[in-house]
Parts: C-alpha cells; sequence; structure tokens
C-alpha cells in the first residue's frame, strides 16, 4: 500500500518528508519520492527500491524557509516499478502524490492526449497533475482547478498536490483511501496513517470520504459537497506500534479487516456493469487455450483450488490445480493449449517460481496472480495480474487469498466472456455478486464478539475438521490451514461428503468439527453430513445463513444470494475464529513458530 507524507511550514523539509516516509516503510513499497517548493525553486527527487537510495540521492539538498513539500513511498499497481511511475509526478509546474486507484483514468488519458499532452509515466496518478494544469490553463484559481479536477475522478483517492501557480499551498483530496492532517505549532502535516506524525503534530484530523480543500499560510480550509466546513480536531496518540497496526492488536487482524477495502481496490475499473476488462491480457490471449494449469502453494494453492470450479463451471475451460513442489518432480504432459497459471502472494516462493520455470520450457503460456509486482514470479511470466491488496504483514495470509480468490473469480468471467462460454444473465448475475463482495468482507464488532466468546470453548480437543463441499471444501482447506498456523492445534480441510470413506471414526464430543452450511450450494447434502457426525457425538460449530438445530455452537451469516458471496462471509468467520484461539493460546498471531511469509528454499 502506497504512503503519504506532506509538510507546510519554515522547517527543513527534506527530513520530515525522508522521516515520514521511513515511519511508512511498514506499508510495502518499490520505489519513493519527494517535492519541495520554495518560494519559486523547485526540488523533485525519485529513487527506486529502498529509502537509502533516495536519501543518497538527497544528499546534497536541503530545504531553507518556508515551503510546500509532499512525499510518497509506491506500491506498484499500474506500471512497473520504476524512477518514472514513482510518485510525485509532475506536470509543467506542479507536481502529484497519490494514493488509490483512479479507475477512469484510461478515458482521463485519452482526453488530455487528444489535448496534446504527453504522459511520462504508466501510471493513473500522473491524470491528476495534467488535468489540474490543463483547468487552471483555462483560466481558473489553483484552487477551482483543484476543485474540477477532484470533480473528473472516481475510484479511490488521497491525493496532494503542489503547484508553483500557488507556491505557498497545499491542495488536498480524499476519497475512498485513508489520509490526515497534523497541526503542529506553527505548521501543517499530511500522512495515509499516523505513524509519520507522531512527535511531530499534537492534533489530528482523519479526512472523510469526499473532502478536500486547501491549507494556506498554516490554516486549513476544508470542503466536501456541500461547500466550506469546520472540522474538531483531536489529540494525537503517540503508541507508534499501535499506530502502524491503525489501532488494531495484531497485523493479522488489521488485515482481516481490510479485506472489504482492498477488494473494491482489486475490482477497480475490472468489474463493471458490462463484464470483466483486464487490460493486463492483451486481446487474442485465450486463443488456442483449452484447459488451465494452476501451480501454487499454501495458502495460494487453496485460491487456485477455489479456482477450479469457476474455471469450469463458469467458463466451461478444464482447470486442474496442484501443488508446486509435486508437480515439479511428476515429469508432468504439458500440451501447448494450456494456459500455465502460478499464484503467490509473495512473488518469491521458489517451488512456484521453479513450476513456472518448467513450464516455460516445455513452450506453455505463463500467466501469474501475484501482490507483489517486479517479484521474481511475475518477471518471469509472459503477464501477471495484480491483486493489489497491498503489503501483507501477518504470516497468516488473509486478504492475499481474498484477493486472489477474487482475480481467480474475474478470470472465471473473463474467459467466458471470451470464449462464448457464458451467457448474458449468468455473467450479469455474477458480476452482481462480486460487487456485494466488499459488504460480505465487512467485520462487524458483533461477528467479532461472537468468535471471541465462542473460541475459548476450542482450545483443546484431539482435532478439528473444516468441513465444506464444492468450492467451500477448498475454503475448508483453507479456513483448517489458517488454525493450525497459529493455534497450533491439529486441523484438516476434509470434503463434508468424504467424512463417511474414514474420518468419521474420529467422531466423539473431542472432536471439534467446523461446518460450511451455506444456503446456496448443496445445503441438503451437507447437512446430512454434519448430522451424520453429530449423531457419533462429534461437537458442531455451523456456520450457516440458515439456523441449525444439532449445532453446539452457531454462527448465524447473514448474506445468502449467492456461492461466492457466502464464501467471502465465511472465509471471514474462519479468520477470526483462528485468530481469537490463537490469541486466547497466547500465541504469537503475526509471526507464528516455525513459519515465513516467504518461502524462497525448495
Ligand atoms: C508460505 C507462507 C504461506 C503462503 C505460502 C505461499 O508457506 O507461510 O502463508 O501461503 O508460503 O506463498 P506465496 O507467497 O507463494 O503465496
Amino acid at each position: 500500500m502506497c504512503g503519504i507524507v506532506g509538510y507546510i511550514g519554515p522547517k527543513e523539509k527534506k527530513e520530515i518528508l525522508l522521516e515520514g516516509l521511513q515511519e511508512l516503510e511498514y506499508r510495502g513499497y518499490d520505489s519513493a519520492g519527494i517535492a519541495v517548493i520554495e518560494g519559486d525553486k523547485l526540488h523533485n527527487f525519485k529513487a527506486v527500491g529502498k529509502l537509502e537510495n533516495l536519501r543518497e540521492k538527497t544528499k546534497n539538498y536541503a530545504s531553507e524557509g518556508f515551503g510546500v513539500s509532499i512525499g510518497h513511498t509506491r506500491w506498484a499497481t499500474h506500471g512497473k516499478p520504476t524512477e518514472l511511475n514513482a510518485h510525485p509526478h509532475l506536470g509543467a509546474y506542479s507536481y502529484v502524490v497519490h494514493n488509490g486507484i483512479i479507475e477512469n483514468y484510461q478515458e482521463l488519458k485519452k482526453e488530455l492526449q487528444e489535448d496534446g499532452i504527453s504522459f511520462l509515466s504508466q501510471t493513473d496518478t500522473e491524470t491528476i497533475v495534467h488535468l489540474f494544469e490543463k483547468y487552471h490553463n483555462a483560466g481558473a484559481t489553483p484552487f477551482e482547478a483543484f476543485q474540477k479536477t477532484i470533480e473528473r475522478l472516481e475510484g479511490a483517492y488521497a491525493t496532494l498536490l503542489i503547484s508553483e501557480a500557488a507556491p505557498e499551498t497545499i491542495f488536498f483530496a480524499k476519497n475512498g483511501s485513508p489520509m490526515l492532517i497534523g497541526f503542529g505549532a506553527e505548521d501543517v502535516y499530511f500522512a495515509s496513517s499516523d505513524t509519520p506524525i507522531i512527535g511531530k503534530a499534537n492534533e489530528v484530523y482523519y479526512l472523510e470520504d469526499g473532502e478536500y480543500g486547501y491549507v494556506e499560510n498554516s490554516t486549513v480550509h476544508l470542503f466536501d459537497a456541500n461547500g466550506e466546513k469546520t472540522f474538531v480536531k483531536q489529540p494525537l496518540i503517540a503508541d507508534k506500534a499501535m499506530a502502524q497496526k491503525d489501532g488494531y492488536r495484531f497485523f493479522m487482524e488489521k488485515e482481516i479487516y481490510e479485506q472489504s477495502r482492498v477488494m473494491g481496490e482489486t475490482m477497480m475499473g475490472r468489474v463493471l456493469e458490462e463484464g470483466i476488462v483486464l487490460d493486463e491480457l492483451e486481446e487474442g490471449f485465450f486463443d488456442g487455450i483449452n484447459a488451465i494449469k494452476i501451480c501454487a502453494c499454501g495458502t495460494s494453492y487453496h485460491s487456485a483450488l477455489t479456482s477450479a470450479y469457476l474455471f469450469e463451471r463458469l467458463a466451461k475451460v478444464r482447470c486442474d490445480v496442484e501443488i508446486a513442489s509435486e508437480f515439479r518432480y511428476k515429469e508432468p504432459l504439458l500440451t501447448k493449449d494450456t494456459l500455465f497459471i502460478t499464484i503467490s502472494q509473495s512473488g518469491e516462493t521458489a517451488d512456484t517460481l521453479e513450476a513456472l520455470k518448467m513450464a516455460k520450457r516445455a513452450g506453455l503460456k505463463s500467466l501469474s496472480i501475484c501482490n507483489v509486482d517486479n517479484s521474481s514470479i511475475v518477471r518471469e511470466s509472459d503477464t501477471a495480474i495484480l491483486t493489489r491488496a497491498g503489503i501483507e504483514k501477518g504470516v497468516a495470509s488473509t486478504k492475499a487469498f481474498a484477493t486472489q480468490t477474487m482475480v481467480l473469480w474475474m478470470l472465471a468471467l473473463y474467459v467466458g466472456q471470451q470464449k462464448g462460454t457464458i451467457d448474458q444473465p449468468t455473467l450479469k448475475q455474477e458480476i452482481d455478486a462480486m460487487l456485494h463482495t466488499p459488504k460480505a468482507l465487512v467485520v462487524t464488532d458483533a461477528l467479532h464478539a461472537k468468535l471471541h466468546r465462542l473460541s475459548k470453548r476450542y482450545l483443546h480437543g484431539h482435532g478439528f475438521f473444516f468441513i465444506g463441499r464444492d468450492i467451500f471444501y477448498p475454503l475448508a482447506l483453507e479456513g483448517a490451514l489458517k488454525l493450525k498456523e497459529i493455534s497450533y492445534l491439529h486441523a484438516e480441510g476434509y470434503p463434508a461428503g468424504e467424512m463417511k470413506h474414514g474420518p468419521i471414526a474420529l467422531a466423539d464430543s473431542e472432536l471439534f468439527t467446523i461446518a460450511l452450511m451455506p444456503k446456496t450450494m448443496h445445503y441438503d447434502k451437507i447437512k446430512s453430513n454434519v448430522e451424520e457426525l453429530s449423531a457419533r457425538d462429534a461437537t458442531i460449530c455451523a456456520i450457516s445463513p440458515l439456523p441449525f438445530d444439532l449445532a453446539d455452537d452457531f454462527v448465524q451469516t447473514t448474506y445468502s444470494s449467492h456461492p461466492m458471496v457466502e464464501f467471502f462471509e465465511m472465509m471471514v468467520v474462519t479468520q477470526l475464529l483462528a485468530l481469537e484461539i490463537s490469541v486466547r493460546l497466547g500465541n504469537d498471531v503475526d509471526m507464528p513458530r516455525n513459519l515465513a511469509k516467504s518461502v524462497t528454499v525448495e
């Protein structure tokens, strides 16, 4: 997730910006940059990679006197991590930094290009600065030009803009991406989270969606759709560790809560009313492709398993999935009409990378679904679709799984569209459901409190079985993996219909069954599977929108319109259950024993 800092005041600005960006390093980034205007002097520095590179480039520079300044750490989503794509982006006389995604940037870019403006970067952000200058050049005051610019933007943004046209002003706007204003004794700060301003500002105002304005001479002018407004500052909390986690106890918890928002970003510009648009795939990408093979490890393997149901059901394309470490040594038969997909959060998992190299040697077309641009797997693939989850810190993957699954679902629809194997009403139904998923991912206080309460009954026992059917089987595998990873309790995911072929022998009151019982997918079948377990005295925790009498514990879900919406809501329940059990057991939630976030060895 990108990071923003801004400063307006008399102090030395380079250090404030660099220190601020350093405090945002935990959010992950692949390039960074700053821009400063002091009087009529404009300075801009950018560097790829770590902040030390930017520090090195700016070592002979220090700002003097009053000025305005902005800085940014970038996590690539539109365009590679290069210096040209790093923020701040430059127009003819203005600079902009931005977090989020401008959904309609292509349309805006085309319009600006038709006006003769040339773009230096591949980013969506650059459109903001050119739009601003276009309106200003046409006679608008700088603030009017900024207002008009904001009105044109669709999507999510937190943005700061500085311009020689108003050298003592910072313009700001927020919609969907976080940003705050910090207040010191004689100066004003901006940041995308508290950490950069702790120790510098004493008070803070957290901008709301739709708010924008400008700061001039330490005075903040704040506007929304109804015009200028007043606002109330709050004292700033000073606990950096808490602030990094946005007030949550663990990164994993923060990441579970973030899922609703990042899912919106994953879909932005890709899920449209009329269909799925994936700019990453050139026209005809699926020509000659008759089958899909997916390789991945761990959680990514579970998203792959889920997608195999979707590719076959929705796109009518044969799809099989393999664990990368198994695939490598089985002497697989590969045919050139197969698209080879790798899925990886980190893009560095050694087994997945090697599987990809094997497929390439066999002449297969390759696509990766990944969270980290320019990672080894992305570089090695013919093309990549980024999941846009932002950096994931918790070792136990949550939002990466959610966004991978979403990208795969989109891809299944895209393949169906391209091949003409999906009909219009089905496509529409799927898209409607997709647009509902962010809602299904919202963690309510009531749900979290319920799982906290319930977790105390699941701290022992001789094992957990997570059971489900169809796409809820891979979700059961993932639920069990989450629990294993952070609670160290034994848990297995199993297809519900298969329990009677062996595992049911384990059933007694100390066997905990977490039953995924969606209304929209084989409800009666799974109900009888759970009844069989209940009859043998297994302890049942049922997750379902439909009340179930035989459950010892019951978590009632809210959505029952579409299997994938149910899938995502149940996913959140299993993540929170694992989290709460782990907390009660006193484990290190974010860094569980024996595990690593990225496994770069075989
Ligand atoms: C490790 C991590 C897992 C992850 C797996 C695959 O085992 O602990 O959380 O699912 O690697 O990682 P990838 O980055 O390729 O998705």
